[in-house]
């Protein structure tokens, strides 16, 4: 007797011609059995979730299939065979994550495509066509709560890396302009770098009001959206991220702490990645909290509060930990940095640790060396990245909405930014 598995085939066809014919194509299989006819997407997960099946067959036009679905299916152990329509092509369907397209009508291939191995692992693949050889390099900027300067950090690192205030600066507002337009003039030497700048932290974004730009609806949702669609390609998320900064996009984040499940993981995997396309490099400002809550950890149905701070360390390649430089803020990286290890986020490929506000008045004497002292001590770090304490110069930031290149270029917090990127750039030999 052939040892050839069972396979077992959940369907959800909506045209009832197709689906008759995918039902009596499969049935007649040997070792291969059509275990539930579904009406709808519920009842589709539901029956994957129940371990009724190893393959779904699914149609295009299926309302409701988008990315979270498929990667749930996916997540469940199935494989998943999308039937190709006139209206959801291959490549939309290939861009939710689905393992096979094949073409409505197309038997023999729809038997192939059920056979096929299950998918070898159960996370979410991100499933995002070729780049076209040219991928920029994602930079997560996270740090433990307690407001250690994730975000200047993160849009100052983006200004530098994008070469903002590098010519003289120029007088305007371009950052108090309704979003969506264009910058007219530019500041940065030609062949600057381009930036994403993607506000990723679901507790408390405030990428938008950093940089004056007008409270409307959060682009990085936006394009999380069209990517759960299978609808991001390069220009759906320029259209999504305006030029705010010469050289620089922004991804605004959600308004409210309340619209985290708008950022669900499985779709910022292929914003992120999609990124990569658009700019040479993508900054995202994290959230502080990396912990996978226990109860539902296990539960693939359940969205997980910290997905998007996971989903952007996935992707990053840099790291960039950010700390601040009193006794408690030491404290907290130290733990921080355990955390981190612990969130057992793979991919990493370098990490840089930064120390905010450096200053004598809340360490004491020499409070670099000590900083240092206390991180090479207590966390083995011995390469720390200090910004000194800079209220003149952030502050004019703060108010005017604006980056320390346009408002306080002389600043040593903005000196010590572009140090930063220096040093990012060093880690990323292939894009210098
Ligand atoms: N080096 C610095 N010197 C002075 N003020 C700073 C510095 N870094 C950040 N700040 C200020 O600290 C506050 C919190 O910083 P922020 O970057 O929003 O932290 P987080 O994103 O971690 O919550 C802001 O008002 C910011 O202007
Ligand atoms: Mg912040």
């Amino acid at each position: 007797m052939s040892d050839e598995r069972v396979v077992t085939v959940l369907v959800a066809v909506r045209a009832p011609d197709e689906e008759a014919a995918a039902v009596t194509v499969l049935g007649a299989q040997p070792r291969v059995t059509v275990t539930r006819r579904c009406a709808e997407l519920t009842e589709l997960l539901a029956s994957a979730e129940a371990g009724a099946g190893t393959a779904a067959v699914v149609s295009g036009d299926l309302p409701g299939l988008d990315r979270e679905a498929v990667a749930r299916m996916r997540a469940a152990g199935l494989r998943v065979v999308a039937v190709e329509d006139a209206a959801t092509p291959a490549a939309r369907l290939a861009a939710l994550g689905c393992d096979v397209v094949v073409a409505a009508g197309d038997a023999e291939n729809l038997v192939a495509a059920v056979r096929g191995a299950p998918p070898e692992v159960v996370e979410p693949s991100v499933a995002v066509p070729d780049a076209g050889g040219r991928r920029g390099t994602v930079v997560a900027v996270w740090g433990p709560p307690g407001s250690p300067g994730r975000t200047t950090t993160a849009i100052e690192l983006a200004a530098a890396l994008a070469g903002v205030g590098a010519a003289p600066a120029r007088r305007g507002g371009l950052l108090r302009r309704s979003r969506g337009t264009r910058p007219s003039g530019s500041v940065r030497p030609p062949g600057a770098d381009t930036v994403v700048l993607a506000d990723a932290d679901t507790y408390a974004s405030s990428v938008t009001s950093r940089l004056g730009l007008l409270d409307d609806a959060p682009g990085l949702a936006a394009a999380a959206r069209a990517a759960s669609r299978g609808a991001l390609d390069v220009v759906a998320l320029a259209h999504h991220s305006p030029v705010v900064l010469p050289g620089v996009r922004v991804l605004t984040g959600i308004t409210r702490a309340s619209r985290w499940p708008e950022l669900p993981a499985a779709s910022l995997d292929v914003v992120f990645e999609r990124c990569r396309e658009l700019a040479t490099w993508t900054v995202v400002d994290c959230g502080p909290i990396l912990e996978t809550d226990e109860l539902i950890t296990y539960d693939t149905r359940a969205p997980q509060r910290n997905g998007a701070t996971l989903s952007a360390l996935q992707a990053a390649d840099v790291v960039v930990v950010v700390g601040g430089a009193d006794p408690v803020g030491v404290q907290r990286l130290v733990r921080g940095l355990e955390d981190l290890r612990d969130a057992g986020v793979p991919g990493v490929a370098a990490r840089v640790v930064v120390v905010n506000r450096v200053r004598d008045a809340v360490v004491g004497r020499r409070a670099g060396s000590q900083v240092r002292d206390a991180l090479a001590r207590y966390a083995g770090v011995d390469d720390v990245h200090l910004v000194p304490d800079d209220p003149a110069g952030l502050d004019a930031a703060l108010l005017a909405g604006r980056v320390l290149a346009e408002c306080a270029p002389a600043s040593p917090a903005r000196a010590a930014f572009q140090d930063l990127a220096e040093r990012v750039r060093e880690l990323v030999p292939a894009l210098t």
